[in-house]
């Protein structure tokens, strides 16, 4: 059983669309939970007991204990309505889920994995950016993010300085604020919610609230499923599959301070499930 401080988290666990009517299955940290569906009115169980339900952003949450905050993390720019809601598929990962939450804070493998879409050679450096657990909030922010992409969005017209933004809103939640090419004051806003099906095994749901009413939705869609399968093949071969947490496990670069200050608001938070101190850390 993963431990109180996973337990007690809001997770997606489907995009409200792919949840049958009557019963279906899922899972989430270990356990399988049953979801029952009349209508819009969804419920979710596990072990025979009804779990906590949220509807927010498409998606159906839950949690298998008891969230300090009474909803999923708020998401404001969700709720603006000239925004595209570009749900992107749910997507299984074989690696930890905070493997692909690190993964998705991590500029410096833009250029190698996203070759001629993120980044490109020669501009490899990382530039100086900020970083802060924010106490008041307890999220983890990184700031001041900037690299030079080829295509930063499908509506770049070319290469571009891309601002971003990165958020922790809880260790499995995160959300990323881009450059937007068509409203240069406003932010493009990429979610990325990660449901740990076991220690080694996650779904990952990825969803944009974009501004551009030009693009197709299929083409938006392809657009970020095009780059999540080129992070899948990565996240997949890196070892150990859980998230190390002992001191000095990998050897920090200046570029990782946001992977660094995640890891130590993992260790506050005495959350290791998914990482190399936590339940199936020997099997994996
Ligand atoms: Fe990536």
């Amino acid at each position: 059983m993963a431990e109180k401080a996973a337990l007690d988290q809001w997770y997606c666990i489907e995009n409200l669309a792919d949840v049958p009517q009557g019963g279906s299955g899922n899972r989430l940290l270990g356990v399988d939970l049953a979801i029952g569906r009349a209508g819009k009115s969804i419920s979710v169980s596990a072990r025979g007991r009804q779990l906590p339900v949220r509807q927010r952003y498409g998606y159906l949450w839950t949690s298998l204990g008891e969230p300090a905050a009474s909803d999923p993390p708020a998401i404001p720019e969700a709720e603006e309505s000239d925004r595209r809601y570009v749900p992107c598929g749910a997507f299984t990962v074989r690696t930890s889920g905070l493997r692909i939450v690190e993964n998705f804070l991590d500029m410096a493998h833009f250029p190698f994995v996203h070759t001629d879409i993120l980044g490109s050679e020669p501009h490899t450096e990382v530039a100086h950016y900020d970083c802060e657990i924010r106490r008041d909030v307890d999220e983890v922010w990184a700031t001041n993010c900037t690299f030079v992409q080829p295509r930063a969005a499908l509506s770049a017209g070319g290469a571009l300085k891309t601002d971003y933004m990165y958020r922790i809103a809880t260790p499995f939640v995160t959300v990323l604020y881009k450059t937007c090419p068509m409203a240069t004051d406003r932010w493009d806003v990429i979610g990325l919610f990660v449901q740990p099906l076991d220690p080694d095994r996650c779904r990952a749901h990825p969803v944009m609230f974009l501004i551009d009413d030009a693009a197709r939705l299929a083409d938006l869609i392809g657009f970020q499923q095009t780059i999540f399968l080129q992070d899948r093949i990565i996240l997949e071969n890196q070892r150990p599959v859980l998230l190390p947490l002992e001191p000095r496990a990998e050897i920090p670069t200046r570029a990782d301070a946001s992977s660094v200050a995640y890891r130590r608001w993992l260790k506050e938070k005495g959350l290791t499930y998914g990482t190399t101190l936590g339940e199936g850390a020997s099997a994996a």
